[in-house]
């Protein structure tokens, strides 16, 4: 099956590329960040918010999200949490074993239609992973957006996914907050959920696009918040994750009410999300 995935450029869907592990970068105890080369061919362009499918021989495939710059040519990264059989095999791949790689799928963050206004970002956990190429695609445009505000949030200081990041993305004019669950003596950052430094910002809600990742009831919360500061609910955009297996909206496994997330989401706006995500059974 061939599918349209940009302007001008299509892929069969249903070839796997194998990719070798480059380098390997821990980021907490159960996550790491795989640098990934393909063995043969040009690597894949992705929009910032795409996903791919990954698979371990013998093992399995699962969707996981781009976390590398979308300007940078030749390779992939993905970060990955082992929560499972097959993440907890990607995650163990060591630097020369091979990877299959569908892909790129999915809706992207589509910072271009924020451009001139103000950006709010929420990541909460390994949510900072598919929110990385939008951060680097949007300091890399600085200019082009007026103010741009990160939270991040984690269990524990060292649950911190892209801390080294993170500081640099502060010294090139990003404001950042920063706020753990439970702190650790070290810490003097804020403790607390991610929607206590968000409710605290001050915004200009007719000028201010949102983008939301992390657990579901985060984002719902997050979304609360902003409605309540009067951003309007298409300004806001989450990542929704369903079980996906063909990634070309074949197989119905991603359904989420008249959405299948692999071709609609993962990224939609909350004015569609939020009458879905109110029906417990969908
Ligand atoms: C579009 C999309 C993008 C994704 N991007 C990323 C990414 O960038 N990095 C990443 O680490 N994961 C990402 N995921 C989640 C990842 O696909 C799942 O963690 C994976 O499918 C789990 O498969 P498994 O076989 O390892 O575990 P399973 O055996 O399927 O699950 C093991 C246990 O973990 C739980 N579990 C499953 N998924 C999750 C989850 N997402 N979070 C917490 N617990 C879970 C299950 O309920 C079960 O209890 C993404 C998912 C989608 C749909
Ligand atoms: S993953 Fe098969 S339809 Fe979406």
């Amino acid at each position: 099956m061939t599918v349209e995935l940009s302007a001008g450029r299509t892929t069969d869907a249903d070839t796997m590329l194998a990719h070798r592990v480059v380098d390997r970068i821990t980021q907490t105890s159960d996550t790491v960040t795989l640098i990934l080369e393909p063995t043969r061919q040009a690597a894949q362009p992705f929009r910032a918010g795409q996903f791919m499918m990954l698979y371990r021989h013998g093992i399995g495939e699962i969707a996981i999200s781009v976390s590398g710059d979308p300007a940078r040519a030749g390779f992939l990264e993905h970060t990955i949490r082992a929560v499972g059989a097959v993440s907890r095999a990607l995650h163990d791949t060591p630097v020369g074993g091979l990877v299959g790689v569908r892909g790129p799928f999915g809706t992207g963050w589509q910072p271009e239609s924020a451009i001139g206004r103000d950006l709010v970002i929420v990541a909460g956990g390994v949510g900072l992973a598919p929110l990385r190429p939008l951060v680097l695609a949007v300091l890399a445009a600085r200019g082009s957006y007026r103010r741009v505000v990160l939270i991040t949030g984690a269990r524990s200081p060292a649950d911190m996914l892209f801390r080294g990041d993170q500081h640099r993305w502060a010294a090139a004019g990003l404001e950042l907050h920063q706020t753990v669950d439970r702190p650790a003596a070290s810490w003097t950052g804020q403790v607390g959920f991610v929607t206590e430094p968000l409710a605290r910002l001050h915004l200009d809600p007719g000028r201010t696009s949102a983008f939301l990742c992390g657990p579901e009831p985060m984002m719902q919360f997050c979304a609360r918040a902003l409605l309540a500061k009067k951003v309007a609910a298409q300004d806001i955009r989450i990542s929704l994750e369903r079980n996906m297996q063909c990634g070309v909206a074949r197989c119905g496994h991603c359904q989420l009410g008249p959405l299948l997330l692999c071709r609609d989401g993962p990224i939609v706006d909350y004015a569609t999300a939020q009458p879905l995500l109110s029906v417990p059974e969908l």
